[in-house]
């Protein structure tokens, strides 16, 4: 059954459990047939109340900060893949102590680091690997001037001493293919330094679980880069918006409905700016369950913050819409909750599993607290 938005208080992220085990099951099967290891990046998919069941499918976490390492630690139990654009000098230690992999994203920070480095520990670079598709600059991490990953004319053709592993990430919601054409700038670049590596870790932007990718060929394009490089230990591909893409909602209510303007606006109880970011900086507008292609009842919706871009439009539906509905935001898992924000003063929605046997649990609420708390 899906989800009876009758039990669900509003406004709350709500995730699928059933959905979430498909899309993990999907990267499992492409794990296993390409002999990889794919870790969930906690940057777009921080929902630990389900870290344990990811984990039954996944090789791990990757974290970006030490905040996000201890929660793959606390939540996962496992050391966290990490790589930090900047590593904090106070915080290293620490982040050493739980992790099993470490990326450097330059060469004065391998440097700044490298009398600390142990043998537990696999340490690894961040290179730009020269090539990506993505159009959005705010998106793009491999652009010619990007600070992230250390560009080929900056390293020699043997790895700094102690380095095991290479990191590369320059990909955005895109296909295998993609991942092929920057395979052929990656291996055109860095080849005596891949032979030299013990693993490759292909960043994330994979997006495995969208319907129209296509996992075979992916597996056959990781294959046949296993079998240029039998060197290598461990391929790795860490994706984070796959993990969680396409298995929730976020559940709102309709508060007001204002006249202004050339369409009506629905004022809702969640905000783009706090609880959707990514709509107004990608930009892009979400699918809203339950609406049609055309219709006399055509609206706005309104954020509840004072910010005068936050609202969108438009969306039709079948009825005037009334106070009190329910607008159901498609596809609100990932990078949502992990970029929330109480601008304004305004709450965060709860956080919710429904799960396999159609119950609901509630696994986060937030008030005032949270909110003073943030602030001094
Ligand atoms: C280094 C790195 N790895 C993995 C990811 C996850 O990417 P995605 O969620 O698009 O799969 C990101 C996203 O920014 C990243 O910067």
């Amino acid at each position: 059954m899906s989800i009876d938005y009758n039990k669900i208080p509003s406004p709350a992220y709500v995730l699928e459990e059933d959905k979430l085990r498909n899309n993990l099951a999907l990267l499992k099967r492409v794990q296993e047939e390409a002999d990889i290891h794919i870790i969930c990046a906690l940057k777009g998919f921080s929902f630990h109340a389900v870290f344990p069941l990811v984990k039954q499918f996944l090789h791990g976490a990757t974290a970006s900060s030490l905040h996000e390492a201890k929660l793959v630690f606390d939540k996962m139990g496992v050391k966290a893949h990490t790589y930090c654009p900047v590593y904090v000098p106070s915080e290293f230690d620490e982040i050493q102590a739980i992790s099993s992999h470490i990326t450097f994203n330059s060469l004065s920070e391998y440097e700044r680091y490298k009398t600390k480095m142990n043998t537990g520990i696999s340490y690894g670079i961040r290179v730009n690997p020269g090539y990506s598709e993505i159009e959005t600059d705010l998106y793009n991490p491999a652009s010619p001037n990007s600070r992230l990953g250390i560009p080929r004319s900056l390293l020699g053709d043997m790895l700094p001493e102690g380095i095991e592993g290479i990191h590369f990430h320059a990909l955005c919601e895109n296909t295998s293919h993609t991942l092929e054409r920057v395979l052929e700038s990656f291996i055109a670049l860095y080849h005596p330094l891949i032979q030299q590596a013990k693993w490759v870790n292909m960043g994330g932007g994979h997006l495995i679980t969208r319907k129209d990718y296509e996992p075979d060929h992916l597996v056959k394009v990781l294959k046949a880069f296993r079998e240029k490089y039998p060197n290598l230990e461990e391929v790795i591909l860490e994706p984070g918006s796959a993990v969680g893409w396409q298995t929730g909602v976020l559940v709102s209510t309709v508060l007001d409905i204002v006249p202004n303007g050339d369409f009506p606006t629905a004022m809702l109880d969640v905000s783009f700016t706090c609880h959707m970011p990514d709509c107004l900086e990608m930009p892009y507008k979400p699918r809203i369950l339950h609406t049609v292609d055309k219709s006399p009842y055509e609206y706005n919706m309104g954020g509840m913050s004072c910010l005068a871009g936050d609202c969108m439009g438009t969306w039709c539906f079948e009825q005037p819409l009334q106070v009190g509905d329910k607008i159901i935001f498609d596809d609100m898992i990932h990078y949502t909750m992990v970029k929330t924000t109480t601008f304004n003063g305004i709450n965060l929605p709860d956080i919710g599993i429904w799960h396999s046997d159609d119950t609901y649990e509630q696994v986060q609420t937030y008030g005032y607290e949270d909110y003073k708390k943030r602030l001094s």
